[in-house]
């Protein structure tokens, strides 16, 4: 089979929570609490592009009963769809039957800064109806900007920041692929490549364009 950036990816990246790796420490309390039910707001995710914040959206909602179904997860590209008939079908949703042992729904809405304001006021809607899971649905949103959401909605959610993320973070991550594959590379020169410029910053986008370089290159006659 030939290796690629997609067969690696789905071979490397986090499947579980446990795999996602983070040093700070609030996230690690979101991580431990909205499983265990000890936190059960909204949650609203902000952060720079390629931070992971998808990402964590979708291991969380998976890991938020320990039977949680796909069938319960409800995932909405809100660029897609910014208009208010994306949180009526929402709506929709989070009434039929879950299939986990916590009786919960999970809807994670993406990039959620995109909905139009009609569409925000009806999430504001929403989430007053559904302040908390013990409501039976967990809402998990994620955006770049936190000034792009109304303040009502904001105001309903824990807000977790998840920062830009520097070379030392993606660094192991990229000597795990490389170690898998069997691929020789001095340290040196992988953290060369992955440094852009001297903020320090490196997202794990940048680090999959790195990945595939050396990739494309090693499989050159
Ligand atoms: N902690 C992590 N460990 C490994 N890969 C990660 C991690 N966080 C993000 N990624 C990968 O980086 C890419 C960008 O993450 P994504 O969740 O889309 O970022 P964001 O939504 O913040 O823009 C994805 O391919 C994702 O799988
Ligand atoms: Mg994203």
């Amino acid at each position: 089979m030939t290796v690629n950036l997609s067969s690696l990816m789905s071979k490397y990246e986090p499947t579980k929570l446990a795999d996602y790796t983070t040093f700070n420490l609030k996230t690690m309390a979101v991580i431990h609490g909205y499983p265990k039910g000890t936190l059960t707001r909204p949650l609203l995710l902000v952060g720079p592009p390629g931070g992971g914040k998808t990402q964590l959206a979708k291991l969380l909602a998976a890991e938020m009963a320990p039977d949680m179904s796909p069938a319960d997860i409800r995932f909405v590209d809100v660029s897609e769809d910014p208009s208010v008939k994306a949180i009526r079908s929402v709506g929709q949703t989070v009434q039929l039957f879950a299939r986990n042992t916590r009786n919960l729904r999970a809807v994670i809405l993406d990039e959620v800064h995109e909905f139009s304001t009609p569409a925000m006021s009806a999430l504001k809607g929403m989430l007053t109806k559904y302040p908390t899971t013990d409501r039976g649905v967990f809402f998990v949103m994620t955006t770049n900007h936190l000034s792009g959401l109304s303040e009502p909605v904001r105001d309903r959610c824990l807000v977790l920041e998840v920062p830009a993320t520097t070379v030392d973070d993606v660094l192991p991550m990229a000597r795990r692929v490389l170690d898998g594959e069997k691929i020789p590379y001095a340290v040196e020169d992988l953290r060369a490549a992955l440094t852009k410029d001297s903020s320090g910053l490196a997202t794990f986008r940048d680090m999959w364009g790195v990945i595939e370089d050396i990739v494309t290159r090693m499989s050159m006659p």
